[in-house]
């Protein structure tokens, strides 16, 4: 469901010039800065490949973890790998702060950074009010942050439930034809934030008559995303030519009811 690596590289090889500063597109003459991979619907990418990548490309490593908070990545969490990475608490994620997110780095001057620009990029200081860089007033208001860290302590029983919940879908699908249930990938342990059912390449056609019909018996279900590349605003900018892979995924995609709630015991 993720950036496929290999093609990411062949697409490179074609369109980037890279030189002492960085990767420039050659078609457009622009910089190239950075990849941003996402985890979709909480499965983590293969991040190694796009770590390697990055690397040959001077390419900067933003993970999207915004679907994956609590998912990992042969072993380490998600939002680990890059430069820096984001986590969104919006409404429907896996915990929610009503609205906002976090940014993560490891990176100790680049949090530092973040944090001030994030915070009006106001100097220190006991009476005097200097800014000294364009900031943002991005805080997360103390009522959201106190909501944050009371959902933050059942972290571990939402990521159980959903597994769960995950887990008898996966039973309750496996002796049914023209349908898979979309499992982690064997590096990854996924949080299983929305969960996925897939459709035969031949009942793709039917994707629209299946959500009509479980939406009619009162259960949410709803297609993926429209993919950014179809999107008017974004028609006319750089893109690789074959996109297949999305495009198929996308026709014949489902989501399901991902609720926690769902996964709990005798739910
Ligand atoms: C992959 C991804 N990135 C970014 C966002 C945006 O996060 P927010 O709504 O917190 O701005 C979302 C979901 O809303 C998302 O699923």
């Amino acid at each position: 469901m993720g950036l496929d690596s290999r093609k990411l590289e062949r697409y490179l090889e074609d369109i980037a010039e890279t030189r002492a500063e960085g990767s420039f597109n050659r078609k457009t003459g622009r910089r190239i800065r950075a990849v941003v991979p996402m985890h979709t619907f909480g499965h983590p990418v293969d991040l190694d490949p796009l770590v390697e990548t990055c690397r040959r490309y001077r390419l900067e490593l933003v993970e999207d973890a915004a679907e994956s908070l609590g998912s990992y990545y042969k072993g380490k969490h998600t939002g680990n790998w890059g430069t820096a990475s984001a986590l969104s608490f919006n409404g429907n994620k896996v915990i929610t702060t009503g609205g906002g997110g976090a940014i993560l780095t490891n990176h100790d001057k680049l949090g530092d950074l973040a944090k001030h620009l994030t915070t009006t990029a106001r100097v220190p200081h006991k009476w005097s009010f200097i800014h000294d860089r364009l900031g943002f007033n991005y805080r997360l208001p103390n009522i959201n942050a106190a909501l944050g860290c009371a959902q933050i302590e059942r972290l571990p029983e939402f990521i159980r439930n959903k597994r769960e919940l995950a887990q008898n879908y996966l039973k309750a699908f496996a002796g049914i034809g023209g349908v898979r249930f979309f499992t982690e990938p064997d590096f990854a342990r996924s949080n299983y934030w929305l969960n996925v059912l897939l459709l035969d390449k031949h009942f793709a056609d039917q994707r629209d008559s299946v959500l009509d019909l479980i939406n009619s018996q009162g259960i949410k279900a709803r297609p993926a995303w429209t993919l950014m590349h179809e999107l008017d605003m974004y028609r006319s900018c750089p893109k690789m030519d074959n996109l297949d892979t999305a495009v198929d995924l996308e026709q014949r995609l489902i989501n399901i009811p991902s609720s926690a709630i769902l996964g709990e015991p005798h739910a």
